[in-house]
């Protein structure tokens, strides 16, 4: 069977305007393109040889495998440990200590969405690790959500290639990881603490699934999305943090951050208080 697709630009609009409707994905027509090899593998995956039969699983049938694969396809999961990591010293030392209570383990919840393949998070973890006195004193709960399946079970999994772990400091990359061949894994002890879901941030009853958070991080999601479900995802994370909870986000996502639901906390580091 031949691989090769040739989209026209009817089927990239309509394919791109499915992604908007029904996944919540917004990529003009003409970017799709970026995307034609992926696609490629999906129609030799499912057998699929016409752009029809492919757009009519999609819609129609509504092929769970199909639409997984088609947006695991799409997703940009650009990631790597210690990223804008200035954010982890903040939450260490000033958020995190203000937790502590004279007796007893509170419970902090950090919700990381989205997670990609889960170098954000174990970099948070590895931060919290490496300040004295934090993890004796506190009950540190993670959970990371993304749409994409793949990257959920590379976060999972835990193993990582030099690239992904070149900018964390060598103290934790040496205490922390073991070398498997070429590749980097995250300590057992990480992987086993953390919880990664699947999930879309769109979607219904995110907030039953999810709870509620006293720490939310969402870098670098936030930019593809359009104005308006901006704004819906800002309400979103509203309903998932707890009362003065903090959401840090990505330095180009604070763009347009509802004001009324959010208030700065700290010029410059792009870090907000929920607003009752
Ligand atoms: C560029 S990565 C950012 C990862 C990480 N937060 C960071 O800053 O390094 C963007 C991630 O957003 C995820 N994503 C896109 N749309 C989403 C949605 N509607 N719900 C959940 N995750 C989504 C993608 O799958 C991708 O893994």
């Amino acid at each position: 069977m031949d691989s090769k697709i040739n989209l026209t630009q009817e089927e990239l609009e309509k394919l791109a305007e499915y992604l908007q409707k029904n996944i919540g994905i917004h990529l003009e027509s003409q970017k799709l393109l970026r995307f034609k090899r992926k696609i490629e593998e999906i129609f030799l995956k499912h057998k699929i040889e016409s752009f029809s039969t492919f757009y009519h699983r999609l819609r129609f049938l509504n092929s769970e495998t199909l639409i997984q694969d088609l947006t695991n396809a799409v997703t940009v999961n650009e990631t790597y440990f210690w990223r804008e990591h200035e954010q982890f010293n903040l939450l260490s030392k000033e958020v995190l200590p203000q937790f502590i209570e004279a007796s007893g383990l509170k419970t902090v919840r950090i919700l990381v969405s989205p997670c990609s393949s889960g170098e954000e998070l174990y970099s948070i973890m590895l931060s919290i690790l490496d300040t004295p006195g934090l993890i004796e004193r506190l009950n540190i709960e993670m959970v990371g959500i993304d749409i994409d399946s793949t990257m959920i079970q590379k976060a999972k999994t835990g193993l990582y290639s030099k690239r992904s772990v070149d900018k964390l400091p060598k103290h934790l990359l040496e205490k922390y990881f073991t070398k498997v061949g070429m590749l980097y894994q995250v300590d057992k002890s990480l992987t086993h603490a953390a919880k990664f879901i699947q999930i879309n941030i769109f979607d219904e009853g995110i907030q039953e699934r999810l709870g509620e958070y006293d720490v939310l991080f969402s870098r670098n999601m936030l930019i593809y999305f359009n104005a308006r479900d901006k704004q819906r995802c800002f309400k979103t994370f509203w309903s998932l943090m707890k009362k003065d909870a903090k959401l840090f986000l990505g330095h180009a996502d604070a763009n347009n951050i509802d004001k009324k639901l959010f208030t700065p906390i700290k010029n410059g580091f792009h870090v907000f208080r929920k607003i009752a």
